[in-house]
């Protein structure tokens, strides 16, 4: 076994090079480690396909409280984060691809405009406006003609509305780039490989019982040696051998199809995030600074399925024309698939794992790209010892060793 090119041994070693990986490499970087991230292809998961709604209180679901204190914790950070992120940015040389309408990460702060088509849709919102209502969060009511008022692209059969101003996007890929060349600049390497599995120093003939991770080794049967180990691969995580059952976080991959649409020429057709109830389906509509908007999404239990089908395609081309019939002239752009991370109790792993030297950070389902500055946080401070956020306890990785759940 060799160590891999160039990578003395580090401090930390992530293993995921999207959203959450990246961000948890820089703020650890921040804290004067020796970082290394391991990803065969960075940003090319979830986070590439990702819409990036920070939407916590029209995503927010009944029964889920420590979900929804999670996510108003992230949520609160993003402001912060985003403008670090930018100052990072703009710190660095401009690139050719950096320049002009792709500079930045994206991060628009217009609310989310939620629209209901017909009146079964409307009972739904006034009990979606109940509940967030219910839960403390601010929401506010519009008629109809309100709803079109702001977003004149709206069918005219729109009933009713709901405004929650307080939500805001950011392009997800965009975002994953920024981090790729701000993580590089403060230091942190990447390896551009999958990883095989993670190594235990319990491995060795002879070893002591008590396991520790001493690093991973690369698909090439290279090692990187590290102090810690970070897995933030996604859906991935749990495949990644090595680790005791107990230790493999019990991830599954919930499929969604999303599609890219290009507004038609002539006055924007959509301003701000909207998300359509529209004949007892849901749909979302997340407008970019370029014209593109992103629609989505399809949420499907297939197992590494990631075809695009007909059926899913359908599904949210009918809903989006039902709801904004002017973009029946829009650019297909395309049609994507990506896979999330879900969790058994779909609260999110994040902390220390049930090996000595392991962190985790995957499990993120809906809101990775919400979730990624206070993720980012917590796996700072697990490496540290340091306590997590307290709103990131709940998501104590362990919680499944110790009922039990295996990966599956
Ligand atoms: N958070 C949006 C989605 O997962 O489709």
């Amino acid at each position: 076994v060799s160590r891999a090119d160039g990578v003395d041994r580090v401090d930390v070693v992530v293993v995921g090079g999207g959203a959450i990986g990246l961000a948890s490499a820089w703020r650890l970087a921040q804290r004067g480690l020796a970082v290394t991230v391991v990803d065969p292809a960075p940003g090319s998961g979830a986070s590439g396909v990702a819409a990036g709604m920070l939407a916590p209180i029209t995503e927010a679901r009944p029964g889920e409280e420590d979900q929804l204190r999670l996510n108003l914790a992230s949520w609160s950070r993003w402001p912060a984060f985003a403008a670090e992120v930018e100052s990072a940015l703009a710190a660095l040389p401009p690139t050719a691809e950096a320049a002009g309408e792709g500079a930045g990460i994206g991060y628009r702060a217009d609310g989310t405009l939620v629209a209901a088509l017909d009146a079964d849709d409307r009972a739904a919102l006034d009990d979606l406006v109940a509940r967030q209502r219910s839960l403390g969060l601010e929401i506010t009511t519009l008629r109809g003609r309100e709803a079109r008022a702001l977003e004149p692209g709206l069918a005219p059969g729109v009933r009713a509305g709901a405004l929650a101003a307080g939500e805001r996007s950011v392009d997800p890929a965009a975002l994953v780039a920024a981090l790729g060349r701000i993580t590089g600049a403060a230091g942190v390497t990447t390896l551009a490989s999958p990883v095989e599995r993670v190594v235990l120093a319990g491995d060795a003939p002879g070893a002591p019982d008590v396991a520790r991770v001493t690093g991973v080794a690369l698909a090439g049967g290279e090692t990187v040696d590290a102090s810690m180990v970070v897995l933030a691969a996604g859906s991935w995580t749990g495949s990644i051998t090595g680790l005791p059952d107990a230790a493999r976080p019990p991830v599954r991959p919930v499929k969604g199809q999303i599609l890219t649409l290009r507004q038609p020429p002539g006055e924007p057709l959509l301003t701000r995030t909207v998300r359509g109830l529209v004949r007892g389906s849901s749909v979302y509509l997340v407008p970019r600074r370029d014209g593109r908007i992103v629609v989505g999404a399809t949420v499907e239990e297939r197992g590494w399925d990631t075809r695009v089908t007909a059926g899913g395609a359908y599904e949210l081309l009918r809903d989006v024309l039902a709801l904004v019939p002017g973009l029946d002239d829009a650019e297909l752009v395309a049609v994507r698939t990506g896979l999330r991370p879900g969790s058994p109790d779909d609260l999110p792993m994040i902390g220390v794992g049930a090996v000595d030297g392991l962190v985790v950070a995957t499990g993120h389902f809906r809101n990775g790209i919400l979730l990624t500055p206070v993720t980012a946080d917590a796996v700072a401070a697990a490496v540290a010892g340091e306590p997590v956020p307290p709103e990131v306890e709940p998501c104590d990785p362990r919680r499944f060793s110790r009922t039990g759940v295996a990966a599956s």
